[in-house]
């Protein structure tokens, strides 16, 4: 196991750091003349032509690269785009035609609420589409089609380059489907593909904030509550770095849209609860500093991760985590690195099981 590992102290941190080679392999093999294209997967050409409603459906981790499917493709398709997590869209008569693509997400192909969220869709008449890592795994096997995901196997139980690798599907798929409805021209499609690969390249240097990561959580090493805020896309990063701390760590944490506190969450935030504030997105950051404010005005303890060159007052934060600066859009890619670092820290200062959590299985084949 130790070879296996190759250095790393765990899995999980062996995965973190595989992910600038597991992205360029899902997305190079998929890049011809300068966009996206999902030939390799015998996906026909015209494919996503034909769809006015997509429904995206996955569990955990896979839900949340899916959020940010759903924000990408509304964006830039104009698609409208409902997100499910597999255990509630079977029991809730899910509305689906003809014109509509189900695109199932998981890494291990084999869970059970995801595959039987596939199944019903079939049962339906519905297109199914899966975004799957394991070769000939059920959901792959079942699928009408499938794009295979290329982190490699993924040993932590706590999901991290597979999220990253679906997260790269979503972008091309969007930047697909946008062409294919004519709502952006074949040159704004391959500036859009060239910042993908350009963020690709960058996750590079998120990792480098990993020392100044290493070096901060040491004050989360007796926490019980911490919060994630953001807005947009933010938001859903939020959500998934949020995930990663609780599974690993076993600290109550939850992300908040960060417009929604007042609405109820600040009565939790008092003197010394760490925020940590996800500041990502140029056009949301005078209301998202607004918010920092609320939570830093009743002694919240603010971690803010902004793109670096972002103008924001001293006074607003605790400690500042640059993030390197590419398009908004693309800030996801090189935005979940950190909250990856961050609960991997903070559980190995706490003495978890970091690879395999309690109560947690890799693959969860009950429903
Ligand atoms: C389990 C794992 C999670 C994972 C989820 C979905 O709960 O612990 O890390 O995100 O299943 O798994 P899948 O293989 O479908 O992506």
């Amino acid at each position: 196991e130790q070879a296996q590992k190759g250095g790393y102290d765990h899995f999980m941190l062996k995965e973190i750091y595989e992910q600038p080679r597991a992205l360029r392999d899902t997305v190079h093999p998929r890049i011809s003349d300068g966009l996206p294209s999902f030939e390799m997967d015998d996906v026909p050409e015209g494919f996503f032509k034909r769809f006015e409603k997509i429904s995206i459906v996955a569990c955990g981790t896979a839900m949340h690269a899916g959020m940010l499917g759903k924000a990408l493709i509304e964006k830039l398709a104009r698609i409208p785009v409902e997100t499910d997590i597999a255990s509630e869209f079977r029991y809730r008569n899910p509305i689906m035609d003809k014109t509509t693509l189900v695109i199932v997400i998981s890494q291990s192909g084999e869970t059970a609420d995801t595959l039987a969220a596939l199944r019903l869709a079939k049962q339906h008449g519905v297109t199914t589409l899966a975004i799957v890592n394991v070769t000939g795994s059920s959901i792959a096997r079942e699928a009408d089609y499938i794009i295979h995901t290329y982190a490699g196997p993924e040993i932590a139980v706590a999901s991290t380059k597979a999220y990253s690798v679906q997260l790269s599907v979503m972008y091309m798929i969007a930047i697909k489907m946008a062409l294919a409805k004519q709502e952006i021209t074949t040159n704004q499609a391959r500036e859009l593909t060239s910042s993908l690969m350009h963020a690709i390249e960058t996750t590079e240097k998120s990792i480098l904030l990993d020392e100044q990561i290493k070096a901060y959580i040491k004050r989360y090493e007796n926490l019980n509550d911490l919060f994630f805020l953001g807005r947009g896309l933010d938001y859903a990063l939020g959500l998934e770095g949020s995930l990663k701390l609780k599974e690993i760590s076993y600290i109550h944490c939850e992300a908040y849209a960060a417009g929604e506190l007042k609405h109820g969450t600040i009565s939790l935030i008092t003197d010394g609860v760490p925020v940590v504030a996800l500041a990502t997105q140029e056009i949301l950051l005078p209301k998202m500093v607004s918010n920092i404010r609320e939570v830093r005005s009743r002694g919240a303890d603010v971690l803010l991760i902004c793109k670096k060159g972002m103008r924001i007052d001293r006074d607003v934060y605790g400690e500042k985590l640059e993030l390197p600066a590419i398009d908004d859009l693309f800030m996801p890619i090189v935005g979940v690195i950190p909250l990856q670092l961050i609960a991997y820290h903070t559980a190995v200062l706490r003495g978890c099981d970091v690879d395999k959590p309690r109560n947690l299985a890799k693959s969860v084949t009950v429903e």
